[in-house]
């Protein structure tokens, strides 16, 4: 095979199909041909460019390390200690650029992690499909509810692959929640409770900022991009989920990665009706977005969901769901467990009040004796049922499949689509909240309900 049509080979592996980038072709063919990727053949490897090489992206780089075929090339970061340690960390391969543009340009990368504060996570997604570049967006996908639509709008203009980053999906735990669900095991289904608790300083976001951070360090203009303009602020930079100006607070940082499972396991798109609560009662000084929320979520499909978060106590540690059916129910977390339905029938206290002889007849009806006796046995034998304990590094399997779709063409689990309605449900919390109001869903639309 020549080298042309090796490299071509390999831009079909991963490109397929009308590309946005078609006029940089002839650079992203020369750069393959150039033995920059060693012995194993062009056709496996992909070049990754990171944008924004913070603490989720040099955990991503981590998990994609172990894929084999995918080469780090590039990365770029707003603060000098973490472009050098995501460095150090992919073994000194991947050169530094001052700008996310240059990233963008380089017609020798295929796509990029876009791991950055939520206020530039449009922008950068946006102009990085328009560059051609497949992209894996952490979440949330947006930091105002309707970006939503102008990503998914520019993912089929483009016809680039975007995955957004809610890993859990791809956990074995939840892919195996998702099968006893549809399994029919827990009977029907009418309410599932999800939660994410913390009670630390570190929990609540307030992270230790470097000891060489500075003005020569941080490049805070870099950092603040779309966001209003305002001094230099180290707690700002390092601590921006803490604030509005960046972050959509618990609902958009951790709600969301629920709400994402939540439509997986369940099968769902969104729910129809909103109600949220939140306010500040602790971590006052170092922020400006509630502590602790509380959300009620209504489905359509015939179950409610009871959301809540706070940074305030751990009685149930991390976060977790308990999904809530009338033949039992399973609870998620670092295991699954099973713990079946046995309920019984018994309204004593009630006919404790007939009649003395009705009472005694009622109780001593043979049908009666037999169903007690047996109810109450199954009772007895109740145990939970460990159906398994999790242990996979879900954020490769999650770059696996984003990886496989890029092999594909064909649109991931996590699609543009299904990171909007994940997100949109976390803006609603934050939109019901603003307002006290419920906020409703429109499914034609895909945005919240205007009147
Ligand atoms: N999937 C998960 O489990 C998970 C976990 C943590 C964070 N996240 C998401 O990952 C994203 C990053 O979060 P984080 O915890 O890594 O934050 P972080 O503050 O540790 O990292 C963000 C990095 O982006 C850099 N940055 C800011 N503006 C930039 C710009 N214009 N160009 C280049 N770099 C820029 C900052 O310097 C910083 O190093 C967020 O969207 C967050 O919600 C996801």
């Amino acid at each position: 095979m020549s080298s042309r049509q090796k490299s071509i080979s390999r831009r079909t592996f991963f490109r397929n199909g009308a590309t946005a980038a078609g006029a940089g072709l002839g650079a992203l063919i020369a750069t393959r041909t150039s033995g920059l990727f060693g012995a194993v053949p062009p056709s496996d490897r992909m070049a990754v460019g990171f944008i924004g090489v913070g603490a989720r992206a040099q955990q991503i780089m981590d998990s994609m390390l172990l894929i084999p075929g995918v080469e780090i090339v590039r990365v770029c970061d707003a603060y000098k200690g973490r472009v050098a340690r995501s460095i150090e960390r992919c073994n000194g391969k991947p050169t530094a650029v001052d700008n996310y543009k240059k990233i963008l340009e380089d017609k020798g990368i295929d796509a990029v992690v876009i791991a950055v504060p939520d206020h530039w996570h449009k922008t950068m997604a946006i102009e990085a499909m328009q560059a051609g570049k497949d992209v894996y967006i952490e979440k949330p996908l947006t930091y105002k509810i309707d970006e939503g639509l102008e990503i998914i709008k520019a993912v089929k203009d483009t016809k680039r692959i975007l995955q957004v980053g809610s890993q859990g999906i791809s956990s074995d735990i939840q892919r195996k929640t998702r099968d006893v669900i549809a399994s029919g095991k827990l009977g029907q289904i009418t309410m599932i409770r999800a939660y994410f608790n913390r009670n630390t300083a570190e929990g609540a976001w307030i992270y230790p900022i470097p000891p060489d951070a500075n003005p020569q360090t941080v490049n805070w203009e870099m950092f603040l991009g779309p966001a209003p303009k305002l001094p230099f602020n180290l707690p700002r930079f390092f601590q921006w989920r803490c604030y509005k100006d960046y972050s959509g607070g618990i609902a958009t940082d951790l709600f969301v990665h629920l709400c994402t499972s939540i439509h997986f396991m369940m099968g769902v798109q969104a729910p129809s009706q909103v109600m949220g609560m939140g306010d500040l009662y602790r971590w006052k000084e170092s922020r400006d977005v509630p502590d602790t929320i509380n959300a009620s979520l209504k489905y359509k499909e015939g179950f409610m969901v009871n959301m809540s978060g706070t940074f305030n106590n751990t009685i149930s540690s991390g976060a977790g769901f308990q999904i809530l059916g009338t033949e039992g129910s399973l609870e998620v977390g670092g295991k699954l467990t099973f713990f079946p339905e046995t309920p019984v029938e018994d309204p004593s206290w009630v006919v404790r009040s007939w009649p003395s002889a009705m009472e005694k007849a009622y109780f001593e009806d043979p049908k009666m004796v037999a169903y007690l006796q047996e109810a109450r046995a199954k009772e007895a034998a109740r145990q939970p049922e460990v159906i398994m304990v999790g242990d996979d590094d879900a954020t490769k399997a999650h770059l696996e499949r984003w990886f496989a779709s890029i092999k594909s063409r064909t649109a991931p689990e996590e699609s543009a689509e299904v990171g909007h309605r994940a997100c949109s449900v976390a803006h609603m919390v934050n939109l019901s909240i603003a307002s006290g109001n419920s906020v409703y869903w429109d499914f034609e639309a895909q945005r919240v309900k205007s009147d």
